[in-house]
């Protein structure tokens, strides 16, 4: 059956109603979208025919998501997270701000407030003795490849199960979460462990989305870092470590080539030494260029809600 109904007077009469149109008061822009979204609801039941029991499905749907607090994790799923990093970036090219080390999405698992310390930080708290010792360094610079003394490069990420301190509360405070203050060389050094890949919980909603479209719900083994510096423009980015079987292959879209870095084991005891090691490990170098501006929106990290940020300094 094929009904066509959206040109109605009726249709558009209730479109307008719905946004609150005919009303004084509330919220202009937020008027105009919400007739925009539901225009664009309504066009797809009506272009794809969908019934009363799929509508339903999706409604019922809608809710479970709420109830696992995944609409933060389906949304990088479906790309949107990428598409706005995609606006961004030509947003940037636009204003003339394009360059430096390129952006990638933030995901939903960053905590505020880790601990930040001066040039160096040891992130793992020493419980995963079967863990890979991972030495992280970098320079981070302006876009002439000048050092850039005293920027924040705040660094997050997974332990050897995929899993996050703070949402997964197995793990002690802030393990695998730290603020490094680039020293006045411009460089940050961190001792971590390898993580593994992120995979999205089984039994939430958005592997069963994932499901449905036939895609898996991976990462591949990645580490989150925002880097800033007053007068430069923010930086939210990641690493991808090479040779991970979903490197380019990320459900959440998040690769980017200049952002996948090798992982390069070290059994050279000399250089162990040198980051007071023992034994073997594995180095990671990840080099930053941040790209000056004066508009202070762009310093700082957009806003949205995120673990004790507000509740720590
Ligand atoms: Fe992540």
């Amino acid at each position: 059956m094929t009904v066509k109904t959206m040109q109605t007077a009726e249709v558009k009469d209730l479109l307008e109603k719905v946004a609150g149109f005919n009303k004084e008061g509330g919220n202009e822009r937020v008027k105009t979208i919400v007739h925009r979204v539901m225009h664009d609801v309504f066009q797809t039941i009506e272009d794809l025919d969908i019934t009363p029991d799929e509508f339903w499905q999706a409604v019922y749907y809608v809710n479970a998501l709420g109830q696992n607090g995944e609409a933060a994790l389906l949304a990088p799923g479906l790309g949107m997270d990428k598409y706005l990093d995609i606006r961004m970036d030509a947003e940037d090219a636009q204003a003339g701000l394009a360059g430096g080390t390129p952006r990638t999405i933030e995901g939903p698992l960053y905590v505020a407030g880790a601990p930040k310390s001066e040039g160096f930080a040891r992130m793992d708290d020493g419980t995963d003795e079967t863990a890979e010792t991972m030495i992280l360094t970098g320079l981070v610079t302006d876009e002439n490849g000048q050092p850039l003394a005293n920027a924040v490069v705040d660094i997050w990420h997974a332990n050897t199960k995929g899993a996050y301190s703070y949402f997964d509360q197995s793990q002690s405070e802030y393990n695998l979460r730290r603020r490094i203050v680039t020293d006045e060389n411009g460089r940050y050094t961190a001792r971590s462990i390898i993580p593994a890949g992120y995979g999205c919980p089984p039994e939430g909603c958005t592997q069963q989305l994932l499901n449905e479209l036939g895609r898996h719900g991976n990462r591949p083994a990645h580490i989150h870092f925002f880097v800033s510096k007053p007068e430069y423009k923010h930086l939210t980015t990641q690493i991808n470590l090479a040779g991970d079987e979903y490197t380019y292959d990320d459900f959440a879209f998040a690769t980017r080539e200049e952002l996948v870095v090798d992982a390069v084991r070290v059994e050279d005891a000399a250089k162990a030494e040198l980051f007071g090691l023992n034994g073997p490990f594995t180095q990671v170098e990840f080099n930053i260029q941040l790209v000056a501006t004066d508009k202070s929106a762009l310093q700082a990290r957009h806003e949205r809600k995120r673990a004790l940020e507000g509740e720590t300094a």
